[in-house]
């Protein structure tokens, strides 16, 4: 590394207007603490993207009718153990919920930079911030993209006045559109697993929520740079709403495979800590976002965890071991697990480091 890296990550954190700062200054060349190792680049080429779809699962009629609910469970088990990630459909949450929660994120990252540098800050403590990069310091290379963060990790209480005014009220009515559809998945996750509908529920695996409200501006390099870098979730289940310019990509098999972008639809992703908990039978799969010429491109994330505060242990669930599946992981305090990935560059698997 032939320049002073850290200076200019400060020197651009100090700024606190994130990537977006960079795009609205008519920067043409991205900075090159954006740049990605050449030995990251050349691997690229070794992993081709394939034209495969992720399961769609339509939703409607669990309510009504056994055969129907039992069928959508099976197609929930073998998504989630082929490939870690799917999309639902007929969910429930209105359109229009959805819309405007992402015309929401959007007010919020393009409002007059006065206003929005209030909010950034890289203190996790703050229910509401915008940063850029929570892992600015510890990762090889930058990526392009900004978030607000809202996190209900202690408790379920938020006040209206918590959240910016930009998106106060379109964020109340998803946070309560997702939170409902969140205990729904997770009553079908435990059923594909073989459990009572409210086993995962009653362990709390759904209590905290997080909420990264991505900002990704239009790169005029994409090819040099990642909007998010290769990673898994550390949490138990992520559902991502995202607009329609497309990025998000999955690995399945050694290859990406696009989460093509369909109107109306979530995408919901099995996390780190399911993966244990399932005893490795459901998998917590990585993926990434692609930069783009085109932009911006709005997503949000809703990762579904325990209380940071839970003093709860989590290990393999008794009824996921056997003889022939013996317990792969140790117990841990949820709180472990997220300060242990906290402390590394997005992209370090937390997994390994419970393994028995
Ligand atoms: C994440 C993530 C994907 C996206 O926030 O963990 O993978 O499309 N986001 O923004
Ligand atoms: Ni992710």
């Amino acid at each position: 590394m032939d320049y002073d890296r850290a200076k200019e990550l400060k020197a651009f954190d100090d700024t606190n207007a994130g990537v977006k700062g960079l795009v609205d200054a008519g920067t043409m060349n991205i900075p090159r603490i954006f740049i990605r190792p050449p030995d990251e680049l050349a691997q690229d080429l070794n992993c081709l993207t394939i034209p495969l779809q992720v399961p769609v699962i339509d939703l409607s009629g669990i309510e009504k009718d056994d055969h129907r609910r039992k069928g959508i469970v099976d197609e929930i088990r073998i998504a989630s153990e082929k490939w870690g990630f799917f999309q639902v459909v007929n969910h429930r949450i209105p359109l229009s919920v959805l819309d405007e929660m992402m015309n929401g994120v959007r007010a919020f990252h393009e409002q007059p930079s006065e206003v929005k540098q209030e909010f950034y800050s890289r203190d996790g403590m703050k229910k509401v911030r915008l940063v850029s990069n929570y892992d600015l310091y510890l990762s090889r290379s930058a990526n392009w993209r900004d978030t607000m963060n809202i996190h209900l990790l202690l408790s379920d209480h938020l006040h209206p006045d918590e959240l910016p005014l930009a998106c106060r009220d379109s964020t109340i009515e998803y946070i309560k559109g997702v939170s409902e559809l969140g205990d729904t998945i997770f009553e079908l996750l435990s059923e594909a697993l073989g459990l009572k509908p409210n086993h995962l529920k009653d362990m709390e695996c759904s209590r905290g929520r997080s909420f990264s409200c991505h900002y990704y501006p239009a790169c005029p390099e994409p090819d040099l740079t990642l909007g998010t870098s290769k990673h898994t979730d550390p949490t138990f289940l992520t559902i991502l709403l995202q607009d329609q310019i497309g990025g998000l990509q999955v690995l399945h098999d050694n290859h990406w495979v696009d989460v093509q972008p369909n109107v109306g639809s979530l995408v919901v992703n099995i996390g780190d800590t399911l993966q244990i908990i399932s005893n490795d039978k459901f998998k917590s799969v990585e993926h990434r976002v692609l930069a783009n010429r085109v932009g911006p491109r709005i997503s949000v994330a809703c990762f579904f965890t325990a209380f940071t505060t839970s003093s709860k242990l989590y290990g393999p669930i008794e009824e996921m071991i056997s003889e022939e599946s013996p317990p792969v992981y140790r117990e841990f305090l949820v709180s472990d697990y997220t300060s242990n990935i906290l402390s590394k560059a997005l992209g370090t698997s937390g997994l390994d480091h419970f393994k028995l």
